[in-house]
């Protein structure tokens, strides 16, 4: 057990559970893909370790590219607004888009963050998240591959953070409610 542990309440998706689900993911992408070439675009930070996982399993040509959007700061609510920190470096003109994301909370960072790259003219854009938290949603989004519907608790773990911390966590918890009323 690694130090960060002792923070943990439980454990809500498993690391065998993931591989499991992203396993899946990948098929559903390939059987909506069918071979064309694809601009897989990773939401820094938190999404990191799902799409690194999520590459090694799709069958059909990618190009890598990273995009880092504010949404939190330490609390645990969206801010309303997505500011970019680093932008594409794809021209996406007329090319499959898909963006990967770690969870889908109020949709604000996303719904934002869709309309902005829209305007670029991408052939086509689809939305990725590993996680998704219906009750909390603000905007009418929908992921287009999703991989858990959890319910409204904070987590971490498999790239999420809570203030930077307990990203290394192989499998996605809940944090003890007494790390974040501090
Ligand atoms: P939204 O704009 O409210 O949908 O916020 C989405 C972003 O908030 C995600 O990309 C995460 O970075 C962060 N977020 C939302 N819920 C959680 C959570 O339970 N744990 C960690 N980060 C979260
Ligand atoms: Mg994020």
């Amino acid at each position: 057990m690694i130090s960060i542990e002792k923070d943990i309440e439980r454990v809500l998706i498993s690391e065998t559970e993931i591989a499991k689900r992203v396993k899946e993911m990948a098929a559903e992408m390939d059987a909506y893909y069918k071979g064309e070439e694809v601009v897989l675009a990773c939401i820094l930070k938190g999404a990191v370790t799902f799409f690194s996982d999520l590459v090694r399993l799709v069958s059909f040509p990618v190009q890598f590219d990273f995009m880092c959007v504010s949404s939190y700061g330490s609390g645990t609510s969206s801010s309303g607004s997505a500011k970019i920190l680093k932008d594409l470096s794809v021209d996406i003109t007329g090319k499959n888009l898909l963006l990967v994301e770690d969870i889908l909370d109020s949709g604000n960072t996303m719904s934002a963050l869709i309309k902005l790259l829209s305007s670029r003219n991408p052939k086509d854009i689809k939305l990725c998240c590993l996680l998704n938290k219906p009750s909390r949603r603000v905007q009418p989004i929908t992921a287009d591959f999703s991989g858990f519907d959890i319910p409204d608790e904070f987590v971490v773990g498999y790239g999420l953070d809570y203030d930077e911390r307990y990203r290394q966590l192989p499998y996605v918890g809940v944090v003890k409610p007494s790390v974040y009323k501090k």
